[in-house]
């Protein structure tokens, strides 16, 4: 996710934006950039890559010990600066931060993602407005200036009251030397209290060596910084009092937003990354002129030329993989059609039959894995249509597949993927659901209800995570056993096929899947009392047959758990543990069911000693076959 930092004091601003972004690395970023506000007014300069490139393109610039002070650039006491995690826009120089609006007097750094950003632009274009770069922050900086006439602040809070989706903003003006703002909405934004000098920062890292006094900035709120003060104001532009926080973590943990590791940072950012991936989809009763919701997947090509497709191939690697799985499900049951999830590795070297009208969606949180791209040009070659649900703007797959959707989790920085996971999840439900409804499959009626059952999955999962010490305490009995497996069917069989990866990859522990009818004719055979069962129950015509499942390895003395809904007491009698999730369809329990499995396999990771974010053996992004 994008970073920010801003200053304003008395020291050069430009060593502290820089080493503030470094600060900010661990976030993820594709490309960075500074503006600074001295002597030669505004100055910005932005790269694609790593800061080290930002650096070295500052460094050529920067007034030399014997130059002449009048030359000197990138010098003052003020400025912003921003690593992007591109969204709108691949990564470029063009489209790093900040942005300026045509007069270049006004720089913007921004976190988050405007939603309306196309409408903006096109009013702003009818107003003569050209823009430079494909991104969606560059209207912001455009806007301040339709605003502005002498008073920054005022020009800032007419301007949010356009802004629709997530921001944290960083802005300066060339016309005010004396002010540095910070907004906030749905991003993060702290703002540092110094002696003589105030910064801003998406993170508290980025403050520490300046500051350990902190403000942080609610939804809506508005910072007015100037080198001796920090006024707060809500967005009416009544002044509000905000308490000092005292900052005592050491920086290591405050990188991780005070969690242990990025992993269970990660786990716990799914309610959020649930709903950027959902929320820009889902157009609400009454937007279209009709009273139900709808999907919106412009962004897919989604049109009625979908309808001669008689089947769909979802190709992918390990977790995506198992993403791939739920899809496999999911457009069988909403869409009626003939669907396959296909290993990528294994696909590339297959003689797949192919037809020119299948729908072919390869997933990839990295858009770089090998095996992956392969399966990619592979489908291309026999001309099929590719779509590619990916997390990472201008990736290879992004690049080069037809059509992209993101998943919009932000940057995945732990090994083992997580929130990677459940968005891709959403967004296969989305095109599921599209196809289903675009088939005939589903009534305008049905499209609505499973849309609003989407819209709540979020607060769901902030639920099954707010009881996340059931699964710790269960984890500390259960750690070491030598052999854990995973059983469900349909849609919780996929899910049981990603928690033993999980396990297996972080904790070392030997875990496995299996369908659960498929245990008596085999893997029955490894149940004993070293054996920890568990069992995924969610598709509800399938207790009974659960139920005996579960019996059938009690019997052969393993230990049994049970996931399942919260008003489901059907286990009760036979699990040893049972843990439970919110009620939801059945064919949409993956997005939630996962969540204590992750939890699980990271808890019993740390109870091993292991480091959960870099397990042996593995790296993030297999690039080579
Ligand atoms: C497991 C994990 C891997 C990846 C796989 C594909 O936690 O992260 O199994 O899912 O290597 O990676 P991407 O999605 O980047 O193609």
């Amino acid at each position: 996710m994008c970073g920010i930092v801003g200053y304003i004091g008395v020291r050069e601003a430009t060593p502290v934006l820089l080493k503030g972004l470094k600060k900010l690395e661990y976030r993820g970023y594709d490309s960075a950039g500074i503006a600074v506000l001295g002597g030669r007014g505004l100055e910005v300069c932005k790269t694609k890559g790593a800061l080290k490139n930002l650096e070295e393109k500052v460094a050529a610039l920067l007034p030399r010990a014997d130059g002449n002070p009048q030359e000197a650039r990138f010098s003052g006491t003020m400025g912003i600066g921003h690593t992007r995690w591109a969204t709108h826009g691949e990564p470029s120089d063009i489209n790093s931060h900040p942005h300026t609006d045509i007069s270049g007097k006004i720089a913007v750094v921004h976190n988050g993602i405007i939603e309306n950003h196309g409408k903006i632009k096109e009013w702003l274009s009818g107003r003569g407005v050209t823009f430079r770069s494909e991104t969606d922050t560059e209207v912001i900086a455009h806007l301040i200036n339709y605003y502005y006439s002498g008073d920054i602040l005022a020009a800032v809070r007419e301007a949010l009251k356009r802004l629709e989706g997530s921001y944290a903003l960083g802005i300066i003006c060339e016309n005010d030397r004396d002010h540095l703002i910070a907004v906030r909405k749905e991003s993060p934004l702290v703002i540092g209290r110094g002696q003589g000098e105030n910064l801003i920062a998406s993170d508290v890292p980025a403050l520490l060596e300046y500051t350990r006094e902190v403000y942080y900035l609610d939804d809506r709120e508005i910072a007015f910084l100037s080198r001796d003060s920090v006024e707060f104001y809500n967005e009416e532009g009544e002044r509000i009092h905000k308490t000092l926080s005292h900052i005592d973590w050491d920086a290591a943990a405050a990188e991780k937003g005070g969690y242990e590791h990025f992993m269970l940072k990660e786990i716990n950012e799914q309610p959020k990354a649930l709903t950027d991936t959902l929320r820009p989809r889902v157009i609400p009763a009454g937007n279209d002129g009709h009273s139900l919701r709808s999907v919106n997947l412009a962004e897919i090509g989604f049109d009625s030329s979908w309808a001669k497709a008689g089947r769909v191939v979802i190709c992918a690697c390990g977790t995506a993989w198992h993403a791939s799985m739920v899809g496999k499900y999911a457009f069988e049951h909403f869409a009626r059609i003939p669907a396959d999830a296909e290993i990528a590795s294994e696909y590339r070297y297959r003689n797949p039959i192919f037809d020119p009208h299948d729908i072919f969606i390869i997933i990839s949180q990295s858009g770089e894995t090998a095996d992956t791209l392969a399966a990619l040009r592979l489908a291309k070659k026999n001309g099929g249509r590719i779509i590619a649900i990916t997390n990472v703007v201008g990736s290879t797959l992004a690049r080069e597949a037809d059509l992209v959707m993101y998943t919009w989790a932000g940057p995945e920085i732990a090994v083992a993927s997580t929130k990677a996971f459940t968005t891709q999840l959403m967004c296969v439900y989305l095109i599921a659901l599209q196809f289903g409804y675009l088939r005939g499959k589903l009534s305008r009626e049905e499209l609505d209800f499973y849309i609003a059952a989407l819209e709540k999955i979020p607060a769901q999962a902030q639920a099954v995570l707010t009881n996340k010490e059931t699964i710790q305490r269960f984890a500390s009995l259960c750690f070491n056993k030598s052999k854990v497996f995973f059983i469900g069917r349909l849609f919780d069989y996929a899910v049981s096929l990603e928690s033993a990866l999980k396990l297996k990859e972080i904790s070392y522990t030997h875990s496995e899947a299996f369908a659960a009818g498929e245990l008596k004719h085999g893997p029955i055979a490894l149940a004993d009392e070293s054996t920890l069962v568990t069992a995924l129950c969610t598709q509800e015509a399938l207790f009974d047959k659960m139920d005996s499942n579960i019996k059938e390895v009690k019997a052969r003395k393993a230990s049994t758990a049970v996931i399942t809904y919260e008003d489901v007491h059907h286990f009760d009698q036979t699990a040893g543990a049972v843990f439970r999730i919110p009620r939801t369809p059945d064919c949409f329990t993956p997005m939630l069911t996962v969540i204590p499995c992750q939890l699980y396999a990271y808890y019993c990771s740390v109870l091993r000693g292991n480091d959960p974010d870099k397990p042996r053996n593995l790296a993030k992004s297999v690039t080579v076959e």
